[in-house]
């Protein structure tokens, strides 16, 4: 299962993901901030040099190629302290980065040459059974937050593999195995505490219109959070897992996900992946059911014969921790990319299929370790219809399914093929998918799959204008500039 299910993979040419404005401090002074830092911080923070194993936890990630040796680390233990340092890297100009579970997919995006920001310390896990709503810290990772909610009954909108961060992918939007439910994860927060890009810590509400509509998908662009506070919904047993079959089995496959799509069940919910294999591709399916048994929904993937089956009534919780083997292999490097379509058609899964193995091929002539797959994520018509307007998606009138593309590899000369290789993919499909019919002028790219050098125009469309204007109000010396990701 361990290269098969890797629905989310990806990387990178370091340099064009993260140019830092032209008067950041030059490297050698990167040291006096993190001293100045030291000094300022109060006792529930700490600084980290290497080769502490606290500075080496810090500077890690899912992917390789997402790290870069920084001059040091810190960990806040307080928004206080947050907007302290937000304040010294303002001042000096510092180049920075902030982690919460460090499952970026472009170099860069939370790492930086100098002071890596990691947000472990904010673990707090608080649930308000009066209002119904959970209060989560940055630095928690969503299987976490499950295995303490489960005890609870209760459940929150978040991600569906181990490891990746509540912050991360709440700030890009959030697809969830609840998304045809309750919609993405941003559809489902009730507020957000929030360092500003000045220091100053605030709350951010629905009242709070600008802030509101750019936090929701924005990313890093407009302070760094410290809590989120979450809706939650009553979660009891739910049914699912995954399954592995043969290459031999793609037709089958292809047809199982085709008449999957014609329901409208949104307690269920499907990833479909194809992995390259130099024998053809590999299909496997990650199933969701919110409730104990599936009734018929996924009767066509069960029936097909497989390689390797994990599925069973389940805690939330349980569900997703058997899923970890949809991370990167320990020490790969690699990249994502987005491929939005309105209808995964005979086409666009020839296409997908196609694209997996002809870049697979290409790179596998480059280097022995190359993982490269393709994600299905079909979703109910109406996922976009539980949320008022937000960064990201920009329209929200009609259904488009994200579909990410990912690749891993292991020798760092296979960057740039694996990045041309992502990108040439994705437009080949998205190609296929207009000559298809498909109308994707509405269909914007899922900034957190989104490959690093995907315009800002592909994923905002017609919300970019305020948005660029949300920032400068917000962040008018840009300082959330001196920090790695896309930037308005
Ligand atoms: C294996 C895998 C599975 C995935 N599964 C899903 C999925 O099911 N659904 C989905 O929607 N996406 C999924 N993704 C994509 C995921 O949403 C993004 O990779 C996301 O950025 C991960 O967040 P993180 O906190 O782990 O990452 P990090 O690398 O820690 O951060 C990502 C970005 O967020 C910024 N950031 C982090 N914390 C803060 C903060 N507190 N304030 C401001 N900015 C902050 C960082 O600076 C960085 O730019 C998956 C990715 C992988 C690799
Ligand atoms: C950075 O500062 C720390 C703490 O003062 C010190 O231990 C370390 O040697 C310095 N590193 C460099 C590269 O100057
Ligand atoms: C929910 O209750 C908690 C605890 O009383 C409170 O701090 C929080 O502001 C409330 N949230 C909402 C959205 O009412
Ligand atoms: C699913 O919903 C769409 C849009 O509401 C509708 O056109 C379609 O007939 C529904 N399909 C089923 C199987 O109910
Ligand atoms: C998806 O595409 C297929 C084949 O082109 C078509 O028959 C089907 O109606 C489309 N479904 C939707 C929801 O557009
Ligand atoms: C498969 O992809 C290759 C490379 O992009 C392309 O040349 C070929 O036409 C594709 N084949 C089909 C059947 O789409
Ligand atoms: C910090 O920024 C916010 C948001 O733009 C603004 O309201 C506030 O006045 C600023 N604070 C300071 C001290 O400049």
């Amino acid at each position: 299962m361990l290269s098969t299910v890797f629905l989310a993979c990806v990387l990178a040419l370091a340099s064009v993901a993260h140019a830092v404005p032209g008067n950041a401090r030059s490297s050698p002074n990167f040291n006096a901030t993190c001293n100045e830092i030291a000094k300022a911080v109060s006792s529930v923070s700490e600084v980290f040099f290497p080769p502490s194993p606290q500075y080496a936890a810090d500077n890690a990630h899912a992917f390789a190629s997402s790290s870069a040796p920084s001059t040091c680390s810190v960990e806040p233990g307080s928004a206080a302290d947050v907007s302290v340092i937000l304040r010294i890297l303002g001042e000096t100009r510092t180049p920075f980065a902030v982690k919460g579970g460090g499952h970026a997919t472009n170099p860069g995006f939370s790492s930086t040459s100098g002071v890596q920001i990691a947000l472990a310390r904010f673990d707090k896990i608080e649930v308000h059974s009066a209002n119904g709503t959970v209060d989560v810290g940055p630095g928690l990772t969503w299987d976490t937050v499950y295995a303490t909610l489960d005890e609870s009954a209760i459940g929150v909108v978040g991600g569906r593999i181990p490891g990746v961060g509540v912050a991360g992918l709440t700030l890009g939007g959030g697809y969830s195995f609840k998304t045809s439910q309750y919609g993405l994860a941003i559809d489902n927060i009730v507020g957000y505490e929030l360092v500003l890009p000045n220091g100053t810590v605030t709350a951010v509400t629905e009242a709070d219109g600008d802030l509101w509509f750019a936090l929701r998908g924005g990313l890093n662009n407009f302070g760094i959070v410290t809590k989120f506070s979450l809706r939650s919904h009553p979660q009891g047993q739910v049914w699912g897992g995954s399954i592995e079959y043969g290459s031999d089995q793609l037709d089958a496959f292809k047809d199982a996900v085709i008449t999957y799509q014609k329901q409208n069940d949104t307690k269920a919910a499907l990833v479909a992946s194809v992995t390259y294999s130099p024998t053809g591709v590999v299909p496997s399916v990650v199933m969701f059911y919110d409730a104990p048994t599936q009734g018929g929904i996924f009767d066509d993937f069960l029936s097909i014969p497989a390689v390797q089956q994990d599925v069973s009534s389940r805690s939330y919780s349980n569900l997703v921790s058997s899923l970890s083997a949809t991370n990167p292999p320990p020490g790969f490097s690699g990249f994502m990319n987005g491929i939005p379509v309105t209808n995964y058609s005979s086409t666009v899964i020839d296409a997908l299929v196609n694209q997996t193995i002809y870049q697979g091929a290409q790179l596998a002539l480059l280097s022995p370790n190359i993982l490269i797959a393709a994600g299905m994520e079909p979703f109910a018509s109406t996922l976009f219809t539980h949320g008022s307007a937000s960064a990201y998606p920009p329209d929200r009138s009609t259904a488009v399914y994200p579909t990410v593309f990912g690749g891993a590899y292991t020798d760092p000369a296979a960057a740039g093929a694996m990045a041309r290789a992502l990108r040439e993919g994705s437009d080949a499909v998205h190609a296929a998918a207009l000559a298809d019919g498909q109308d994707l002028s509405r269909a914007a790219v899922y900034p957190n799959y989104a490959l690093f050098d995907t315009p800002l125009e592909d994923m905002y469309g017609a919300n970019l204008e305020r948005l660029r204007t949300i920032s400068k109000a917000v962040d008018p010396e840009a300082v959330m500039g001196l920090t790695g990701g896309f930037k308005f």
